[in-house]
């Protein structure tokens, strides 16, 4: 075992995942829908997994991990050392050092990037290969480390590519063709998404529990899954095409629908604040003006809009003059993530 750091990119759903595959089994955590995503170029987890003599040790932003999270990062461990087969015998322990790059206390979702830096740094440092072959060939070594990065986190196996990228669902059981792929590169659209902060606090209900919730109580949770589809496949052609306004309203008709079946469950699961609609309503408004942006939200407060470069400043200003709102950020198209040794 080697020391090794990775460097992956968070990134943001243009069509939305919610909801898990009832089969297949629960650690191989396959999603209901597939999704299509853009990597941001700021927002990152850099995450160093080193050998340690004492037991597994893990620390977050200089904090240590306890309890349930310390016990998420083991299994993850577990999953990718697993790979090198039975004989392999135990898995040595682990110290592992993750930094996020996203501002703190934003509440925004950086599990995508913390499982995705987590699995390339854990089998950089537990497998001499599985990395290795990831820049070259037909792309069958990364596929394979986004499938263990799906396992942590659903959101996760997306970010293990710079650009656009496209989560299939799939439907084979034991998920060989639930495959992440880019779709378009970083270069093929100067695209910018807004993160429009609606408050301090962090998320109140996570997004696995969250998704239970709709599955087991929301009327309208079968329809966001059967409609889900049609807008992958119409979401990837414009993008492909750079028709925006297209892209646009099927990004904010895939947020809309995933909130409005959060809505339906019992008891209602809301993640928005009064700010968060304020914003929404800004960014119609400023559309009516000609100022060309398209809204969405996660499993949180949080508004993120979408826009061309050329647009950025002028919505930026328009955005931040909302009542409530706590800072606008605007960030670019990311990059491949990055793997190097550490010390
Ligand atoms: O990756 P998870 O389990 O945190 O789920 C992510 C869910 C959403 O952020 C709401 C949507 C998405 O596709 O990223």
């Amino acid at each position: 075992m080697r020391a090794m750091r990775a460097t992956a990119h968070t990134n943001i759903a243009l069509v939305k995942y919610w909801g898990k595959r009832p089969d297949g089994g629960r650690d191989l955590n396959l999603p209901a829908v597939g999704s299509l995503s853009m990597t941001l170029d700021e927002y990152r987890t850099v995450t160093v997994v080193r050998p340690r003599a004492a037991a597994d040790a893990f620390a977050l932003d200089g904090a240590t991990l306890t309890g349930a999270a310390a016990d998420r990062v083991a299994k993850h461990l577990d999953r990718v050392w697993r790979t090198r087969g039975a004989e392999a015998g135990p898995r040595p322990s682990c110290e592992v050092d993750s930094v996020n790059h996203v501002p703190t206390a934003a509440g925004l979702a950086s599990s995508a990037s913390g499982f995705a830096a987590l699995t390339l740094a854990a089998a950089a440092a537990l497998s001499e290969d599985m990395v290795e072959g990831m820049a070259e060939g037909d792309g069958a070594d990364r596929r394979l480390l986004s499938a263990l990065a799906r396992r942590g986190s659903g959101s996760a196996a997306r970010s293990l590519w710079g650009g656009f990228v496209r989560l299939d669902r799939g439907e084979e059981a034991d998920g060989r063709d639930c495959i992440a792929r880019p779709v378009a590169s970083r270069h093929h659209w100067d695209l910018k998404m807004l993160i429009v902060h609606t408050t301090t606090g962090a998320k109140t209900v996570g997004s696995t529990g969250g998704m239970e919730l709709c599955k087991n109580t929301s009327p309208y949770y079968g329809a966001w899954v059967a409609s889900s589809q049609r807008d992958l496949d119409s979401a990837t052609s414009r993008l492909q095409n750079r028709d925006l306004r297209g892209l646009g309203e099927v990004m904010e008709h895939s947020c809309f629908k995933m909130h409005a079946s959060m809505w339906a469950a019992r008891p209602p699961l809301i993640y928005w604040n009064g700010v968060t609609v304020e914003v929404m309503r800004e960014v119609q408004r400023a559309r009516a003006d000609g100022l060309q942006g398209w809204a969405t939200s996660d499993a949180g407060p949080h508004v993120k809009v979408l826009c061309e470069a050329a647009t950025a400043d002028a919505l930026v200003a328009r955005l931040e003059s909302v009542v409530g709102v706590v800072d606008v950020k605007a960030l670019g198209v990311g990059p491949d993530p990055k793997v190097e040794a550490a010390t």
